[in-house]
């Protein structure tokens, strides 16, 4: 899968997705990752691609024109319309689904916004595009939450993970947070293992992980829960649980 990023600071998303299982996806080509700075699609000779808001108030904005110039040009040496995300925290918010939507996909362009945001009509002047968020808070640029999308969706890729079983098994991949897991030493300041993962049998291992799993969702995230529609049978594992942890 190919993301082509158009920032102003392509450094610090390239520093971000250097290393672990990026820098790997990277070597290995299951992605490939291209950085267009905004400032080449400047119209004046300060490269400037920022200006102060119509009606006043803080901060400068990001001017419609050469972002559209930058889209345009890669679509046009692709001929295809490509998708773009326009990172913002104004934007839907990006989930798991969002990721494994994008995840089947061969192209993606991701603007990284920055100052005050982008002049609004980019979002309606550049078709098949969306503005996302990546969760409830502001932070200072989109460069970071770019670098959080990258990583979100190349988890999902055949190849990028040693374990092809990983991300099946990651928080949210069935719409439940995942299970606990525990490793050496058996106990820990009186604190056990709990002994089922100790026994050896896979299907009862599976059936308290798949308890723990539906538990801690509803204990910590019972908007999940909510969302999911629980089936009679997982309800009733749910009330088993809720019982088990009465006392
Ligand atoms: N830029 C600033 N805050 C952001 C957020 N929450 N998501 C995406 N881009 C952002």
């Amino acid at each position: 899968m190919k993301f082509t990023l158009i920032t102003l600071f392509p450094d610090e998303i390239s520093s971000s997705i250097s290393f672990g299982i990026l820098g790997r996806a990277i070597k290995n080509k299951v992605i490939e990752v291209d950085y267009i700075s905004l400032r080449d699609y400047s119209d004046n000779k300060y490269q400037s691609i920022d200006d102060k808001p119509y009606g006043g108030g803080p901060g400068m904005l990001i001017q419609a024109e050469p972002l559209i110039k930058a889209i345009n040009k890669v679509r046009s040496e692709s001929n295809k319309n490509i998708p773009v995300i326009f990172l913002t925290p104004q934007g839907k918010l990006f989930t798991q689904k969002t990721a494994k939507a994008y995840s089947q996909i061969n192209q993606l362009i991701i603007v990284s916004g920055r100052y005050e945001g982008f002049d609004e009509r980019v979002h309606e002047l550049v078709d098949n595009s969306s503005e996302i968020s990546i969760g409830d808070y502001v932070i200072s640029g989109g460069e970071i939450a770019t670098a959080v999308i990258i990583d979100a969706i190349t988890r999902l890729l055949p190849g990028a993970l040693g374990d092809e079983n990983s991300a099946k098994q990651d928080s949210f991949s069935e719409g439940l947070l995942d299970y606990p897991h525990y490793t050496r030493p058996e106990e820990v300041e009186g604190i056990k293992v709990p002994e089922v993962l100790l026994s050896g049998n896979h299907n009862a291992i599976n059936q308290w992980r798949f308890k723990q799993s539906i538990g801690k969702t509803f204990d910590k995230r019972p908007d999940l829960i909510k969302k999911r529609n629980l089936t009679d049978e997982e309800e009733e594992i749910l009330n088993e649980y809720i019982k088990d942890n009465k006392e």
